[in-house]
């Protein structure tokens, strides 16, 4: 029987990253083993962090999701009795088994199938990994309501509007407005941005992240993909759905009413306050981050985001007025272009070009009807992308 009011029994997917260390790091606040029971755990390359995560929560599983390192991760947890898998099906052995709660913090579409998994069985689904809304839309939210299980949102951003939205006053929203630092280029004009290299693409100013979301908080596609979880994750029209830049990233998030009110959640950029909001919902646990000193931070700014250097920001409009399989496409689209310039095959700009010419290659693409069809729209859209990544190389 799942609790839902008192979860117990957990899992965390994509434990060996920036949210998944967080999120061990809260339930260690929260009481550790003594409060609960970690039941899998999962990573792909950092083996060393997985088994020690293992061994430090009496996991009843642990999981590479790097098949060829099955033996490698079984040798460093030989004699503790906890179960090894590895692969795509040991991910899926990991959401099946039995937990109430599920961090889902796999990051990129590998997320999704696992995810989908553990919602089916009726698991809370705390929400990290927001490639599932993106890629799977509506599906995604459908297969969370027929498992049973609530979808709680971890984004900072979707975190403080989930907070800011009176449940009995959804008729009065008006829109929701998502906060963007800006990240690393905010001033930068485009000429500047032309070459910049990886590594100052993931010098995020004020939160420390996994590579992928650093950078696609630089070009301000984590923001586009944030938009477009946003739709779904509080059925919005895209119209309702506002991006300002706010450079402290004090205020998360914030939500505008009939009456002219705006509601924002605020709080220092530490990912433990949201992932602690999504364990212990509705209640609010006492935790141990830093707290917000308003003399010290004595303003607030806030600009409009400027699209002509940030395309991203208009190509999810662009997705999200287009519906159907868009916002499939310019995920995969993205994480393609993302790796390519990771590989400096690409350059920082080249990545928007790229998404842009997928997506209007894919514009007839209904909307997928099973996650088959997302997997197939997905798989295209990268073969896409990399056509593109291609003739720009040559
Ligand atoms: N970091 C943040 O503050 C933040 C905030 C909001 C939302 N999110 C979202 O949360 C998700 C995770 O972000 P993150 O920053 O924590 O990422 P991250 O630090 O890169 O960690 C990603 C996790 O996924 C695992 N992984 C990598 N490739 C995989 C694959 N092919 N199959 C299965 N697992 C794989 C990694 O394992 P190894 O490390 O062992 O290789 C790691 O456990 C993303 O969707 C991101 O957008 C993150």
């Amino acid at each position: 029987m799942i609790d839902h009011d008192r979860p117990r029994r957990l899992s965390v997917l994509g434990s060996t990253g920036s949210i998944g260390v967080s999120t061990l790091d809260v339930i260690d606040q929260l009481g550790g083993r003594d409060e609960f029971d970690v039941m899998a755990l999962t990573g792909n390359g950092n083996l060393d962090l997985l088994a020690e995560q293992a061994r430090r929560f009496g996991a009843k599983l642990a999981v590479t999701a790097d098949e060829s390192q099955y033996m490698a991760l079984k040798d460093l947890l030989a004699g503790t009795g906890i179960d090894v898998a590895a692969g795509v099906s040991g991910l899926m052995e990991a959401a099946d088994l039995n937990a109430d709660w599920v961090m889902a913090a796999i990051v990129g579409t590998a997320g999704l199938a696992p995810t989908l998994r553990a919602a089916a069985r009726g698991a809370d689904i705390a929400l990290a990994n927001k490639e599932c809304l993106v890629t799977g839309g509506n599906l995604f939210v459908d297969a969370v309501k027929a498992g049973g299980g609530r979808l709680i949102p971890v984004d900072s951003e979707h975190s403080a509007i989930f907070q800011c939205l009176e449940t009995d006053q959804r008729h009065a929203v008006e829109r929701i407005v998502l906060t963007a630092s800006g990240g690393p280029f905010r001033s930068q004009s485009r000429e500047q941005m032309a070459n910049v290299t990886v590594q100052t693409a993931r010098t995020h100013p004020n939160w420390s992240m996994g590579l992928k979301i650093s950078v696609g908080s630089a070009s301000m596609f984590n923001k586009a993909l944030e938009m477009i979880e946003a739709k779904h994750l509080f059925d919005v029209r895209p119209d309702q759905i506002e991006v300002i830049v706010h450079p402290q990233s004090i205020v998360h998030s914030m939500v505008g009413y009939t009456d002219g009110s705006v509601i924002a959640q605020l709080g220092v950029p530490d990912m433990r306050t949201a992932i602690g909001y999504a364990l212990t919902y509705p209640k609010r646990p006492a935790l141990n981050v830093d707290r917000l000193d308003f003399a010290k931070i004595a303003r607030l700014d806030f600009e409009a985001p400027d699209e002509a250097r940030f395309p991203a920001i208009r190509l999810a409009r662009t997705a999200l007025e287009r519906g159907g399989a868009q916002g499939a496409i310019l995920n995969a689209a993205e994480e393609t272009a993302f790796n390519a310039f990771v590989e400096e095959r690409i350059r920082f700009l080249d990545m928007a070009d790229v998404v842009e010419a997928v997506m209007d290659e894919m514009t007839a693409i209904s909307a997928p009807a099973s996650i088959d069809e997302v997997f197939t729209v997905d798989r295209e859209a990268r073969l896409k992308a990399a056509d593109v990544i291609a003739a720009r190389e040559r």
